[in-house]
């Protein structure tokens, strides 16, 4: 998948205000994602998934930070995403249409803190880039 300049600009300046906050925003989408998708509970059942807990900011923050990551190398997704590829094809085998619902909370948590900056275009920019790095993140599914 490629990125048009305009799409990798927006990427990257909504990455920019996300930065620094990782912990909090990534504990924000999982509560998102756990409270509208309870099934999605079942892979972190060895998680305090309470309001505000630390497992929540720990893993929030890690999986923003891949995010991040991925915003570095837009040109080379599958490279950047490749052990992670690995642990949740190989390992976790979460079921793919839970990546959705996922990329659909992140959106919304940057929706409710960077709304103003969180324009039409830049979130259409964003479904596209965490559609990408979810289609990375299965694609070693057998
Ligand atoms: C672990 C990123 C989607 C379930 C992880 C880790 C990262 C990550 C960075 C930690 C890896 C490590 O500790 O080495 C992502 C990204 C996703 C994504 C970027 C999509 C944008 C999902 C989805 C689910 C999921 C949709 C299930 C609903 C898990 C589980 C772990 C994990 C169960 C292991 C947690 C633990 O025991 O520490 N993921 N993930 N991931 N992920 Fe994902």
């Amino acid at each position: 998948m490629t990125f048009s300049d305009a799409e990798k600009a927006a990427i990257v300046s909504i990455w920019g205000k996300v930065a620094g906050h990782t912990d909090e925003l990534g504990a924000e989408a999982l509560e998102r994602l756990f409270l509208s998708y309870p099934q999605t509970k079942t892979y972190f059942s060895h998680f305090n998934l309470s309001h505000g807990s630390q497992d929540l900011r720990s893993h929030g923050g890690k999986v923003l930070n891949a995010i991040g990551s991925a915003a570095s190398h837009l040109d080379d997704l599958s490279g950047a995403l490749s052990t992670l590829s690995d642990l949740h094809a190989y390992q976790l085998r979460v079921d793919p249409g839970n990546f959705r619902l996922l990329s659909h909370s992140i959106q919304v948590t940057l929706s409710a803190h960077f709304g103003a900056e969180f324009t039409p275009t830049a979130q259409s920019a964003w479904d596209k880039f965490l559609a990408a790095v979810s289609a990375v993140l299965v694609s070693k599914y057998r």
